[in-house]
């Protein structure tokens, strides 16, 4: 699948996240020295970060197989038990969306993490009898944008924990480039950066944009990417130069003219946009907090003399 070959297979390709590749390798290097599988991997942080890329990573350079699912494709306990079972020792188990597990699916997952097997209730009733399955040693990789909603006992049971940070402008300018050369399409250095700019810091985002300036540059240009067609197409796109959306943009123009500012709470800013607050919160929030957009305050979300000069409103510091 061409999307597949966009990402990294090595480390060593991976752009950014310095820290989190710093630590994984020496983690990594010490798991195949002792021969051992590799302690579980917590990656969080908000989406299209990369987790799901670095999980793929984490098994390639293990050189072990990566089985994926989700948080909300683990129905049943036999649906966990019969994965588990399938593993060949040292995998990698992925798990994205691991805060939505059940609270019954966790507890089969305790022993399996904790000590590689299985507690399976065979029959039931007065019958019902608990039998212990030992499993291969593997790795649990799980992927959440919310480490907070994980229950304790599930988090304290990963050895690892990696925050992913939104990238820098020079990280996404290297992995806008990358993707060209993997599209073979010529781009100039400005173009890359006004992408790169307008990518909230996330690579999901930039290589969309990527492929929609691509786009535009085949059918309006000659299909090389300029400075001027990029401009063209990310306007078209409406996406402004700090890389807001129209979503972005609705959120702030209500809290400045619905809320004066705020603040307000998520849900009624939520149900005013009539978007989902779990959407707000780990899609649109986190990216306009890192730009000083929007505060968190106890009362509510507040937003910033940035926010109201970048929309064109007159901030005012008397009323507040
Ligand atoms: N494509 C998406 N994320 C990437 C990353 N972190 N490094 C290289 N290419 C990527």
């Amino acid at each position: 699948q061409f999307e597949l070959s966009l990402r990294p297979q090595r480390l060593s390709q991976y752009i950014g996240q310095h820290r989190v590749k710093e630590n994984l390798k020496i983690f990594i290097e010490a798991a195949k020295l002792r021969q051992e599988s590799l302690d579980h991997v917590l990656l969080y942080g908000p989406p299209g970060l990369g987790k799901t890329t670095l999980a793929n990573v984490i098994a390639n350079e293990l050189g072990v197989n990566i089985r994926l699912t989700s948080g909300p494709a683990i129905e049943r306990p036999g649906d966990l038990a019969a994965i588990l079972n399938a593993l060949e020792p040292g995998d990698v188990l992925f798990i994205d969306e691991i805060h939505r597990l059940s609270r019954t699916i966790e507890e089969v997952l305790y022993p399996a993490m904790e000590d590689f097997c299985l507690d399976i209730v065979v029959g039931k009733g007065p019958e019902a009898r608990s039998i212990r399955l030992d499993l291969p040693p593997f790795t649990l990789v799980g992927a959440t944008t919310r480490a907070g909603s994980l229950s304790a006992p599930l988090r304290d049971r990963f050895g690892v924990l990696l925050r992913l940070d939104f990238y820098d402008e020079a990280s996404l300018i290297e992995i806008v480039k990358r993707s060209s050369k993997l599209f073979e399409v010529e781009i100039d250095d400005e173009a890359a950066q006004e992408i790169a700019k307008r990518s909230r810091g996330t690579p999901r985002i930039a290589n969309r944009l990527l492929k929609r300036v691509r786009d535009y540059a085949q059918v309006i240009g000659d299909g090389t990417i300029t400075v001027a067609i990029a401009k063209q197409a990310l306007e078209l796109l409406q996406v402004d130069r700090f890389g807001l959306d129209q979503i972005d943009h609705q959120l702030l123009e209500c809290m400045i003219l619905q809320f004066n500012g705020g603040p307000v709470g998520l849900d009624t800013l939520a149900a005013s946009i009539g978007e989902e607050r779990i959407t707000i919160e780990d899609v649109y929030e986190p990216y306009l907090m890192q730009i000083g957009f929007i505060q968190r305050t106890p009362r509510g979300r507040v937003a910033t003399k940035l926010a109201y000069e970048h929309l064109g409103y007159t901030y005012n510091d008397e009323i507040k």
